[in-house]
């Protein structure tokens, strides 16, 4: 006798966005991107958003890391998979770690392959300017989608000696705007600017025929991108660009001390959450 196998496979294919559909958005509405590590907080940002980012901020925001040197590609890809289960619309983009697309182009090549064909994401961004537009583009021509990263670039931070803004003053414009040009030539979908000036942040958005999205670096870029975790309150280090839209810390440590103080005085767990014998009554 044959059994029906009556479970229901959804087939239907995901509308997500694609590194086209993110190239042609703009000078048309506004770009919403967000940082992703897990599948359930994917699963909450997706509809509101048309990129996330598995970044290597994913070292000091979840694994306690104070750069993001220390991040590898394996934890690129498991944490980018997470991500992938969760979004459905939202185009995924992971972050080449620092080490593993610099020193050539093939180098940057194998490991973004692996990004891709590993994870299910649709795109990955790497960090540098004019010196990575050969990469961008021998990556772009073969295909794989590159979101570009200029400005400040927390990859650097030896070489910059810190995380300050960019862009203060006039003298220091032009590399900054020669770089997103080159990285936008070589074929990049978007650039991400970080931490620059607000005239250099529109200055480079106006220079540049692909999106530029911000990080820090004003309104007046195509679209804007956050690590999550500060915009919800979640990471100690509170950055001037980042707005906390949520207190979620402090949330969670009032949670936590009311079960600290319901285990304690044995209130937690009450009747219903306990398992009767069966037969009992209720
Ligand atoms: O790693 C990251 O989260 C990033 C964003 C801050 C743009 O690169």
């Amino acid at each position: 006798m044959s059994t029906i196998d009556k479970t229901v496979i959804d087939v239907r294919p995901k509308r997500q966005a694609t590194a086209k559909n993110i190239a042609a958005m703009k000078g048309t509405t506004p770009i919403v991107c967000l940082t992703a590590y897990i599948t359930p907080m994917a699963a909450r940002l997706d509809k509101h958003c048309d990129l996330l980012l598995v970044g290597d901020s994913v070292g000091m925001v979840l694994y306690g890391m104070d750069s993001t040197l220390g991040v590898d590609l394996d934890m690129m890809i498991r944490h980018g998979r997470a991500v992938c289960r969760g979004a459905k619309q939202a185009l995924v983009v992971i972050d080449l770690p620092f080490g593993t697309y610099e020193e050539s182009k093939e180098q940057a090549f194998r490991n973004a392959a692996r990004a891709l064909s590993e994870t299910g994401a649709g795109a990955v961004k790497l960090e540098g300017g004019i010196e990575m537009a050969e990469t961008v583009r021998f990556l772009s021509t073969r295909g794989i989608p590159v979101l570009g990263h200029v400005g400040l670039m927390p990859q650097s931070v030896h070489v910059h000696g810190g995380y300050a803004a960019r862009g203060r003053s006039v003298d220091e414009w032009q590399p900054i705007i020669d770089d997103a040009i080159a990285i936008a030539e070589a074929g990049a979908i978007a650039v991400v600017l970080e931490g620059v000036a607000e005239p250099l942040g529109r200055k480079v958005t106006e220079s540049v025929s692909c999106p530029v999205i911000g990080i820090g670096a004003s309104s007046g870029c195509d679209g804007q991108i956050l690590v999550t975790e500060d915009m919800l309150g979640l990471f100690a280090i509170n950055p001037k660009f980042v707005k906390r839209f949520a207190e979620i810390g402090h949330d969670i440590e009032a949670a936590i001390e009311d079960y600290a103080n319901e285990v304690r005085e044995r209130s937690f767990p009450a009747e219903e959450h306990t398992y009767k014998m069966r037969g009992a009554n209720s």
